[in-house]
């Protein structure tokens, strides 16, 4: 397989270019990505200068690129990640959402049948797949069955509404023409290399800088949580064995409350300033280095609109058809999480400049209104 991997600077996009470069050190990787806020070269550090590795700086939008990378590199599958992929982001300013997720995916589903189904050399052997999310399906009452891949779709937020819009248009095309596709559909992933946007990198870096930690509502909300690299096996089996047509979903069988999980990662934090007294010099900021609890950064703020309740996976299928089964417990997956992010300040730091400092603001002016049950 010759990989183009669009969105490889992103956080499960370079998690993937790192598991399939260790899988497959000759392979062909080309990443095309157009280095959004949420786009990081750093991400893909390791991989620079390596065989077969090619970082292309550029919008899936522009078709007549992909079409040339497709043809240069006679690059025969597209593994499809790149996405506007925060749902508060969607909620203040959709247009980016529809612009990525629905033209930009549709745009490289026209590259891929101009070049694989009806290019010079007619039909090229092919794959496209396309990484899905769980947050599709809508929302779950508490004792309602987990989301399968026959559950009707039921987006709430502009971000899931065009992430389903988007895997409308990939089973369109295999339907219609006769591209071949697979889609995957997984639940919320945690681990290296994730933006701190999103609730579990942002609540480990507030922890180290003294700041609130923002609880939307009354934090029950629940979320099916994945360590990124089961993300990226799974993803690497639907490759070598799905189904042409398909969807798999994907998930951790590990659903946790908000704050329970916010509670686990101060609780990890406390320990391990405990443990190690280097940590409060390097970050003075931080609860644990000003003698006190983590926890006590907890702030509870209004709740986000139209906040989806509950996710859940039934996995059941990747599991029976392609023998699927996450490597990580949850407990391992999230320490291992903390510790990436305590030893890779050079990582994270250059993100914390004017614009992530806007951004977090946003959230911080959240009327206080959410509360503690
Ligand atoms: P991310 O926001 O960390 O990364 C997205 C990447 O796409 C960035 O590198 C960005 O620069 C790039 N990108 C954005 N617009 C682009 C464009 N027009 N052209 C080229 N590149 C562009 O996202 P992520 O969390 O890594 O998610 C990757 C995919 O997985 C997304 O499709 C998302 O919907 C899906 N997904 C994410 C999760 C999760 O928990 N993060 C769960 C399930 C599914
Ligand atoms: P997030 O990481 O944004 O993922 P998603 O919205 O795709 O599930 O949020 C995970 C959950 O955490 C979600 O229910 C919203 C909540 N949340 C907070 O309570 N506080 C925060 O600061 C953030 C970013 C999220």
């Amino acid at each position: 397989m010759r990989l183009l991997v669009t969105g490889g600077a992103g956080f499960i996009g370079a998690n993937f270019c790192h598991y399939w470069h260790q899988r497959f050190p000759d392979g062909t990787l080309v990443v095309l990505d157009a280095l959004t806020y949420a786009g990081n070269r750093a991400s893909l550090q390791a991989l620079e200068g390596v065989k077969g590795f090619r970082f292309v700086h550029g919008d899936i939008n522009d078709r007549a690129l992909v079409e040339k990378l497709l043809r240069e590199g006679r690059l025969n599958v597209i593994v499809h990640f790149a996405a506007e992929s925060h749902v508060d982001r969607s909620i203040h300013d959709p247009d980016a959402f529809l612009r990525t997720n629905i033209l930009g995916t549709h745009s490289l589903l026209q590259a891929a049948r101009s070049y694989w189904l009806e290019g010079p050399q007619g039909l090229i052997s092919h794959r496209f797949h396309h990484i899905s999310t769980d947050e599709v399906y809508g929302t779950l009452g508490p004792q309602d069955p987990a989301f399968r891949e026959d559950t009707p779709y039921a987006p709430n937020s502009p971000y899931a509404a065009s992430k389903a819009a988007s895997d409308h248009l990939v089973r369109a095309y295999q339907h219609t023409y006769g591209l071949s596709t697979t889609t995957s559909n997984c639940s919320n992933n945690y681990g290296p290399f994730h933006f701190p946007e999103k609730l579990i990198p942002l609540v480990i870096l507030n922890i180290l800088h003294g700041r609130p930690l923002p609880i939307y509502g009354d934090g029950q909300q629940i979320r099916d949580w994945l360590f990124v690299e089961d993300h990226c096996q799974g993803i690497a089996l639907i490759l070598e064995q799905g189904k042409e047509g398909e969807s798999y979903n994907i998930g951790g069988h590990n659903e946790w409350a908000n704050l329970e999980i916010v509670r686990l990662i101060c609780q990890l934090l406390d320990e391990a300033f405990a443990a190690d007294a280097t940590l409060a010099k390097q970050f003075p900021h931080a609860a644990p280095a000003q003698g006190k609890r983590s926890e006590s950064l907890i702030t509870y703020v209004q709740d986000r609109p139209g906040h989806d309740r509950r996710y859940a996976i039934d996995a059941v299928k990747i599991g029976g058809e392609l023998g699927y089964a996450p490597q990580h417990s949850f407990a391992a997956g999230i320490r291992k999480t903390v510790d990436w992010y305590l030893q890779n300040r050079d990582w994270w730091q250059p993100l914390l400049g004017e614009a992530y400092a806007e951004w977090i603001q946003k959230q911080y002016v959240r009327e206080p209104g959410g509360s503690r049950n």
